[in-house]
């Protein structure tokens, strides 16, 4: 990996992990059909009004090329329960099509996979793709929402490793 001269890959990846994040999945199509599905845990709500939301995308990822023709995309919150999908769509190796092997996904507005089973799924057309070092930055305009189980626990990823935050028991009052 090229980095600037003055700070190292491995530090910077290292710092990076620090951050602890939820992880989505991104799913796209082209006009042939072909279907791109990965993790993603660049995602961030990006306007209320007009609803929007971005994803960092590398230029070297299997997903790329698909994800550079599609006209939409959609980002799934992944839940607690969905830590082997988000393995499976972090595999190198395996096409889109064989990441969603199995899920019983249905298509968006765009042709987008749909999968079910997400804590949330935005999903829109894509509007701006902003080339920034070796990733694109994807700015979605939501047209699609879907709020899955409300008390549903969180996927995360930090310092390289996957856990999950419990769902929240109401009954002691919390997540107000
Ligand atoms: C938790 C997690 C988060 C990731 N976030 C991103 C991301 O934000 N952008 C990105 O381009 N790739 C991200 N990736 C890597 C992609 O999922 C990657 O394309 C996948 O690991 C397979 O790589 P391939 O391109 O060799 O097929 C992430 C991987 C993991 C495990």
């Amino acid at each position: 990996m090229k980095t600037t001269n003055r700070v190292g890959a491995a530090e910077f990846r290292q710092a990076c992990s620090q951050f602890a994040t939820g992880v989505t999945a991104v799913t796209a199509v082209d006009a042939s059909g072909a279907v791109a599905a990965l993790a993603v845990n660049s995602f961030t709500s990006v306007s209320l009004d007009p609803a929007q939301v971005l994803v960092c995308i590398g230029v070297g990822t299997s997903s790329y090329p698909v994800l550079s023709r599609a006209e939409r995309l959609a980002v799934h919150v992944l839940a607690a329960e969905q830590g082997e999908l988000a393995r499976r769509l972090a595999t190198s190796g395996l096409s889109g099509e064989e990441r969603l092997a199995g899920v019983p996904w249905v298509a968006g507005e765009g042709g987008e996979p749909l999968l079910p089973g997400a804590a949330a799924c935005f999903a829109g057309p894509i509007t701006q793709r902003v080339p920034s070092g070796d990733h694109l930055i994807f700015i979605v305009e939501v047209d699609h929402v879907e709020n899955g189980d409300a008390g549903s626990g969180a996927l995360t990823y930090h310092r390289g490793s996957f856990s999950v935050i419990p769902a929240q028991d109401r009954a002691k009052g919390e997540g107000r």
